[in-house]
């Protein structure tokens, strides 16, 4: 599935085995009631559908838009909101859902926006996790792999909009 530039990190049914095991989990934890699903675009939309039919109990979908790199491989420090919620979250327990954290900047942002909302309790949920790169704390509850600090793509992730329909998480060669 990967082309030459690329070459195989996490394999896709290594993918559906974590994310099964995270949807239990989530399903598990969570208190009675639906729980808010948060996807943000576009990187975590393979996530969110595969995650949230992992969750075998009640789920809300919606969508935040946000930006932080521009068309390079690396934070531009900066964050903008590129697509609202389309629903209220107040009173809520939200599970935001991410493909990446990798300097933190773009969560870190989130949480702060949405926290102000008054939902009533918010968690993350990220596919990949690169600890080594961390410039702003935020607190994962559900992680699906650490990996080591390497730019990856595939199954959501992009390098300047291309890859994101690998089936499989690969390692872009530079
Ligand atoms: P952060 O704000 O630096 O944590 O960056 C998070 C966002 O950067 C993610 O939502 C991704 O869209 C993007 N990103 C970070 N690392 C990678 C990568 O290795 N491949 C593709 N996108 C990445
Ligand atoms: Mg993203």
């Amino acid at each position: 599935m990967c082309s030459p530039a690329l070459s195989v990190l996490i394999p896709a049914e290594r993918i559906q085995e974590r994310i099964q095991q995270l949807g239990a989990e989530i399903a598990a934890d969570y208190p009675d009631g639906p729980i808010h699903l948060v996807g943000i675009l576009k990187g975590a939309c393979m996530f969110l559908a595969d995650l949230a039919r992992a969750i075998d109990r009640p789920v809300r979908l919606d969508f935040i838009g946000i930006a932080s790199y521009g068309k390079g491989k690396t934070t531009s420090g900066e964050v903008r909101l590129t697509k609202d919620l389309d629903l209220s979250i107040e009173g809520t327990d939200i599970l935001v859902v991410e493909d990446i954290v990798d300097s933190g900047v773009t969560l870190n942002y989130l949480v702060h926006v949405l926290k102000a909302r008054r939902p009533r309790s918010i968690r993350i949920a990220a596919l990949l996790d690169k600890p080594e790169r961390r410039m702003r704390p935020v607190e994962v509850s559900y992680v699906g792999f650490q990996i080591p600090d390497e730019f990856v793509v595939g199954y959501g992730l992009d390098f300047a909009e291309d890859y994101r329909n690998l089936k499989d998480i690969c390692i872009l060669k530079s």
